[in-house]
């Protein structure tokens, strides 16, 4: 495990997400009894927000990078956070069907080569009404195999909920059909 030491983690979390990227109508979906899966928590930025909101539910934290979840896990510990499971992967393998009431992924499909394939789990971990927040960062590398662009990213989701894209990237909400 390791520690970091820069600056207090928590403190630049909250810095970055409250006045660079201001999510709070994102938060307002988040139920103190949901599950809530964080795809691509990175070091934990919105984990340890998700780990309060739902705090009668479980937090599920992925990330492929093992540098990452190691930073979220010396969070988890140093804050004594107990309703917070990560994992190591590329996929959401480690993840039961229809278990998932919200699904966050900021800027992780611009991350990555397996755009199909990660939009088919998210439709199946998320249970039916569950709601996923998926964003991507416009790429402005040409010829970067992991780009992809917000039309292909609406067209990965039927009939997305709300969708919009400016300058700096394109996300949407999806609502996974009751039948
Ligand atoms: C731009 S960062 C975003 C981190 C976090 N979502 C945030 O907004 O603070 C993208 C993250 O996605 C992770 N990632 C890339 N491909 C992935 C995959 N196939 N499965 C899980 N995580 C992935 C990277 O390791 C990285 O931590």
């Amino acid at each position: 495990m390791i520690e970091d030491r820069r600056i207090n983690p928590i403190l630049l979390d909250n810095f970055i997400i409250k006045y660079i990227d201001n999510p709070k109508s994102i938060f307002k979906l988040v139920k103190s009894n949901m599950n809530v899966l964080d795809h691509g928590s990175g070091p934990g930025n919105y984990t340890l927000i998700f780990s309060k909101l739902a705090k009668d539910g479980t937090v599920y934290a992925i990330d492929s990078d093992p540098k990452q979840v190691d930073i979220l896990n010396y969070k988890i510990k140093k804050y004594n956070i107990k309703n917070v499971k990560t994992f190591v992967s590329r996929d959401l393998s480690v993840i039961e069907d229809n278990s998932i009431d919200f699904l966050f992924s900021k800027d992780v499909l611009c991350c990555t080569t397996l755009h199909e394939e990660l939009v088919m789990d998210i439709k199946r971990v998320l249970r039916p009404g569950g709601i996923a927040y998926v964003s991507i960062k416009n790429n402005f590398i040409k010829n970067d195999p992991r780009n992809i662009s917000y039309k292909k990213l609406y067209s990965l989701f039927d009939n997305p909920k709300h969708k919009y894209n400016n300058l700096i990237g394109s996300w949407l909400f999806y609502r996974k059909p009751v039948i």
